[in-house]
């Protein structure tokens, strides 16, 4: 195109990622920082030729097909890209694109952290000094789960699901058992892990569940009521990929019960709201969406939503197309 192509960029990035993107485009920052609302978004589909949102802005069939749009290009932030109608998209010809891999090893090292969090009993043990409370040691004091040499599930076994099986056995000597209808191949591991031919194998199996696929309409709820009863009664289940995969008032019932013994969340069905009820319970630890939230990988991703765009303008084929 001729001249520079205007960008409206939804919340602040990291600064050397809007210093790159001002050097390339005329751009508009969020310098407030707060999600944009659909009227809002709707001027930008207006006003700019390309939007660059986060998972904080839903990029409806509305939002999409606001007439007199100028908009071609939605750069999303983010591997998941379920805030944005991509049928839609398609229908409108805005061209979508994400941003994989970057976020990879940040990801499943939260997975991780969560892991260890919940099962050794940290985020209680934490509340218990800064409360003041802690009186001294004593052997049968917050007596957690041992996790080395334990079964872990992973619903999803794509970029980050395997990232997170690396860790577990090389770091964990963990029995990687898995379920993902789209994954090809199997990665057996020596102690009898591997692929399995569905999500209720993989829940009877494991010690430790962790979610590690996309929000799609067919993985809403994958974890609901009667799947969260066919985990073990001593497992934790683990999320770090989108809230809504997660029935999340089953899983309080599931948490009060004793079905499970404990949940590390990164994400949540409403967010950012918090069941009430998780945020009383003991046996959960509740982060704030933090999985890829690094330095290192925020940069990463900003640099990548950019190399997207510029690749749309210069006519080429952006590498991370999604619509
Ligand atoms: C981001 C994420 O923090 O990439 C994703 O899908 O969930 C996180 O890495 C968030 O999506 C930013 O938009």
């Amino acid at each position: 195109m001729s001249g520079r192509a205007t960008v409206v960029v939804t919340r602040r990035l990291p600064a050397p990622v809007e210093d790159r993107l001002r050097a390339l485009f005329d751009v508009q920052l969020n310098a407030a920082d707060t999600p944009l609302d659909d009227a809002a978004l709707a001027g930008a589909m207006r006003d700019a030729d390309a939007l660059l949102p986060t998972v904080t802005d839903r990029i409806s069939a509305a939002v999409l097909g606001t007439p007199g749009r100028r908009v071609r290009i939605v750069s999303n932030f983010g591997v998941g890209f379920n805030n944005i109608d991509v049928g839609a998209a398609r229908a409108n010809g805005v061209v979508v694109t994400n941003t994989p891999d970057v976020l990879t090893d940040d990801t499943a090292d939260l997975a991780i952290t969560l892991m260890l969090m919940v099962a050794r009993r940290t985020g209680e043990g934490e509340r218990l000094v800064r409360a003041g409370a802690w009186t001294g040691w004593r052997p049968t004091q917050l007596l957690g789960s041992r996790v080395t040499g334990k079964t872990l599930g992973l619903i999803g076994y794509g970029r980050i699901g395997r990232a997170v099986a690396a860790r577990a056995r090389g770091g964990f000597r963990m029995k990687v058992v898995w379920h993902d209808p789209f994954a090809a191949g199997d990665d057996p591991d020596t102690l009898g892990g591997g692929r399995r031919g569905s999500i209720d194998e993989v829940l009877r199996e494991s010690d430790v569940v962790s979610l590690h696929c996309p929000a799609t309409p067919e993985t809403r709820h994958l974890m609901n009521a009667q799947r969260l009863a066919e985990m073990r009664p001593g497992a934790f289940l683990v999320n770090t990929a989108r809230g809504d995969v997660v029935d999340e008032a089953a899983l309080v019932r599931a948490l009060r019960d004793g079905t499970i013994a404990g949940a590390g969340l990164d994400v949540y069905e409403h967010e950012p709201a918090v069941s009430r009820e998780l945020l009383g319970m003991d046996n959960v630890v509740l982060l704030p969406h933090l999985g890829s939230a690094t330095e290192e990988t925020r940069a990463a991703m900003g640099n990548r939503a950019v190399d997207n765009l510029v690749a749309f303008f210069d006519g080429a084929a952006p590498r991370d197309r999604v619509a």
